[in-house]
């Protein structure tokens, strides 16, 4: 018997639905929200009132994407030959935004209640790794994954699709946070990350020198840097009104440079101590141009294999909550339909 799962995303400020078939990726749709540019930072109460207003479009250009790519003439008859082929409904449980999260979690109980299919409730930061497994060349179990998002910044030892065990974390700051927090200092708009990328391209790395903090073990912490980056702005601007617009690409090459190599020797030290040379990135920040330059590098010296998921599965998506529920089916891990999502959670 064939296995489609439809898996729905709704934990920050993207709606996703994807469609997987015997593990295959049928189709991954994500609906942007831009309502937040704005505001500077992701508006909670803006973000659940938005996936309620994308849900329904989304999940059905996840359907139709999904006929289309299961070779179907796309109708409406076809759309609904596939939701009705559908064996479960996946859903993000945790960790994000409560508000946001309910949205997700209320549509799929209602459409597994409706098909009479079991629910599957996904961890998204246990997704985000598995978003390594969505195609080839995939790593080979026990892995390592740096996972980097704008909330969470993780070594995680992967033993099986279903075994994960975190062995480093942040104890403040994720590196998304490190990244967007200096844009804003820089007066970019959110989301910042992106755009120190951007600028960081035709500057010099080796400009200005921010600190690397000493912590112990597997554990990163980047609060020290965003006020070193606080400080080193208001001395110079200080002394040059026009600092931040003069040396804007030198500056966020400068700014990358040190936050991927806080990760980098993080991820150095985890391959030496568990002796793992399978290592993978994930997450919003692993579609970064210089981690992924970086990881790259450091596999080839280093004789690692390294593995980057392609852009559309680095950010947020519904396609790695649709892979990881494929392995919780596999496994019969079925979520009861009282389950509610919540904003934290450990895997
Ligand atoms: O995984 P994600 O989409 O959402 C969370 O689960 O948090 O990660 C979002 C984070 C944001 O902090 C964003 O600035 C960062 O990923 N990000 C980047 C890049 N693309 C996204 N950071 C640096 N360079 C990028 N190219
Ligand atoms: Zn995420």
């Amino acid at each position: 018997m064939s296995i489609t799962i439809l898996a729905i995303e709704s934990s920050c400020d993207e709606t996703s639905a994807a469609v997987i078939r015997d593990g295959e990726i049928l189709s991954n749709f994500i609906a942007n929200q831009t309502v937040h540019e704005q505001y500077g930072g992701v508006v909670p109460e803006l973000a659940s009132r938005a996936h309620m207003q994308n849900i329904v479009p989304v999940v059905h250009a996840a359907l139709q994407k999904a006929a289309q790519s299961a070779g179907e003439y796309v109708n409406e008859a076809s759309v609904n030959n596939l939701l009705q082929s559908v064996n479960a409904v996946a859903f993000t449980q945790a960790p994000g935004l409560i508000g946001s999260l309910l949205v997700g979690a209320q549509f799929a109980k209602s459409l597994a209640l409706a098909l009479n299919v079991p629910l599957i409730g996904v961890h998204h930061m246990q997704a985000h790794v598995l978003a390594n497994l969505i195609e080839d060349p995939k790593p080979e179990f026990p892995f390592l994954c740096l996972t980097v998002s704008g909330g969470h910044t993780q070594i995680v030892l992967c033993e099986s699709p279903l075994s994960l065990k975190v062995i480093g974390e942040t104890m403040d700051d994720a590196a998304g946070e490190a990244f967007d927090k200096s844009a804003k200092l820089l007066g970019l708009p959110y989301p910042g990350g992106p755009l120190i990328d951007k600028y960081a391209k035709t500057g010099d790395p080796n400009r200005f020198k921010f600190p690397e903090p000493q912590i112990p073990g597997l554990n990163f912490s980047f609060s020290g840097l965003k006020t070193a980056i606080l400080y080193f702005l208001q001395e110079n601007t200080a002394a040059n009104p026009n600092f931040v617009e003069e040396n804007l690409a030198d500056i966020c090459a400068s700014i990358q440079h040190r936050i991927v190599s806080i990760l980098l020797n993080k991820v150095k030290a985890a391959a030496r101590t568990t002796g793992i040379d399978q290592i993978c990135i994930a997450g919003g920040v692993s579609a970064n141009s210089g981690l992924r330059k970086g990881i790259t590098e450091m596999g080839e010296k280093h004789k690692w294999q390294t593995f980057i998921p392609a852009f559309q599965y680095c950010t947020d998506n519904a396609a790695m909550i649709a892979m990881t529920a494929y392995y919780k089916f596999l496994n019969e891990e079925f979520a009861d339909l009282s389950v509610g999502p919540t904003a934290r959670a450990e895997f």
